[in-house]
């Protein structure tokens, strides 16, 4: 019998065997790929590298319950090989002894498995009360909003606003109060905390505290640390990353001391007496904003626990701590007067000028930034050209408007090349 099946058969399924073979082949060398690959590369987004107290607890659980499987896999395997070596048919004519219901394995499997969700269970349990422990009262309080599609940094304590570049000083613990502008979002930084969700904070009554949801940890390691929202929340989802820039206590400070001193001694400039080619229409551009704001803003910029929006998040008159070195440029200073002189202030805020704008990201320190557009490519000077003329072009439903068409609610720019360069230099010497 055999042997007539074995003549009989066709070239093709030795064809088959040899492929066969040639998959296993395949499939041990991907594996072995894939480990050196693990073993090797820098994985800028990787969970198991973690830079944080919060990503530490996680981590640690997530390598005890790795290795608990691995055991679990272990008997299985040693179990499985033993039944099919021992009970393998034989011969033709054998069949196996038929059973039907045995107590003993079904009180097994049940209670097997339960002590073992159990096991995984206290662990995690443990982890999410770490992870949820009381604030250190020397904790640095940051407001996190979430935008379609960017992210919203406010510091309450130095009055800065920032923009999809977290700075944050090394050994400290730091508090983020989340909350979204629009849809929900989630604030993920694998190495260092996260995923947690940025919701939309419902008004409340007088007297009453909006309900926020919070993040804190301590960052252990300087670094740049890649972030990425992880909440679908609408077509530019995928391309509404971030960074957190870890720095030494003194690189941190220096960056809140150039925050405020990133722009020239102009600070604070009515916006009709900024001596712009079109003198009239920075402060035209501001008045639109507080139509905008009053129309939209619930919730535009930072809310204030107020739950009225406010206009200048953070950006209250402060006083300016050096002159502007950047002057001597004259494509900056071209670049300056006519951003100043365009609808861009209409959005977006620069420190110590009379761009205060709320419903973009402040561009303060823009050219210390490492990314544009919400971390999705290099901050240089040809991307941001690009992005100044066809931010759509890059990134679907951004609320900006191109130079040749309208983009959230306001018109097209209408700004030239030559215009365009230099608003993209002006910006770029922010830092
Ligand atoms: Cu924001 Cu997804």
């Amino acid at each position: 019998m055999r042997l007539t099946r074995s003549t009989a058969a066709p070239p093709p399924l030795a064809g088959g065997n040899r492929s066969l073979r040639g998959s296993i082949c395949t499939a041990i060398l991907l594996a072995l790929l894939l480990v050196l690959a693990g073993c090797g590369a820098e994985y800028p987004q990787s969970t198991i590298n973690p830079h944080s107290d919060f990503a530490e607890i996680i981590h640690s659980l997530y390598v005890s319950i790795f290795w608990w499987t691995m055991l679990i896999l272990a008997v299985v395997w040693v179990l499985l090989t033993y039944v099919v070596v021992k009970y393998r048919r034989k011969s033709e004519d054998e069949q196996p002894r038929q059973i039907r219901g045995h107590l003993g394995l079904e009180i097994g499997w049940t209670v097997g498995p339960a002590l073992i969700v159990i096991a995984i269970a206290i662990p995690s349990i443990q982890a999410v009360f770490a992870t949820q422990r009381p604030v250190s009262e020397d904790a640095m309080e940051v407001h996190v909003t979430g935008h379609q599609f960017w992210w919203e940094f406010h510091y309450p304590e130095q009055g800065i606003t920032t923009a999809n570049e977290l700075w944050l000083p090394v050994d400290q613990p730091v508090n983020l109060r989340l909350h979204s502008n629009d849809v929900i979002h989630s604030f993920w930084v694998p190495k260092l905390g996260g995923k947690r969700d940025a919701n939309p904070v419902p008004a409340v009554r007088e007297g009453q505290d909006p309900k926020y949801n919070w993040l804190y940890f301590t960052p252990l390691q300087t670094g740049v640390f890649m972030g990425q929202c992880a909440e679908f929340c609408g077509q530019s989802h995928a391309l509404m990353a971030m960074r957190v820039v870890v720095d030494t206590e003194e690189g941190f400070q220096d960056w809140v001391d150039r925050w405020f001193r990133s722009e020239g001694a102009d600070f604070p400039t009515e916006a009709a007496d900024f001596p712009s080619e079109g003198a009239d229409s920075p402060s035209q551009a501001l008045a639109e904003v507080a139509e905008y704001a009053a129309e939209y803003g619930n919730g535009a910029g930072d809310l204030d626990g107020s739950g009225v929006p406010v206009v200048a998040t953070g950006n209250e008159v402060l006083p300016v701590q050096a002159a502007s070195t950047h002057d001597d440029d004259p494509l900056v200073a071209r670049g300056r007067e006519v951003f100043l002189g365009s609808t861009c202030i209409a959005c977006h805020a620069v420190q110590g000028t009379s761009a205060q704008g709320v419903i973009g990201p402040n561009l303060t320190l823009f050219g210390a930034r490492h990314t544009l557009g919400a971390g999705i490519m290099e901050n240089n000077r040809e991307n941001l050209i690009r992005w100044i003329k066809d931010p759509m072009g890059m990134k679907a439903a951004v609320a900006m408007p191109g130079v040749d068409y309208p983009g959230g609610n306001w018109p097209a720019t209408g700004l030239s090349d030559d215009e365009v360069e230099a608003i993209a230099v002006y910006l770029l010497s922010l830092k």
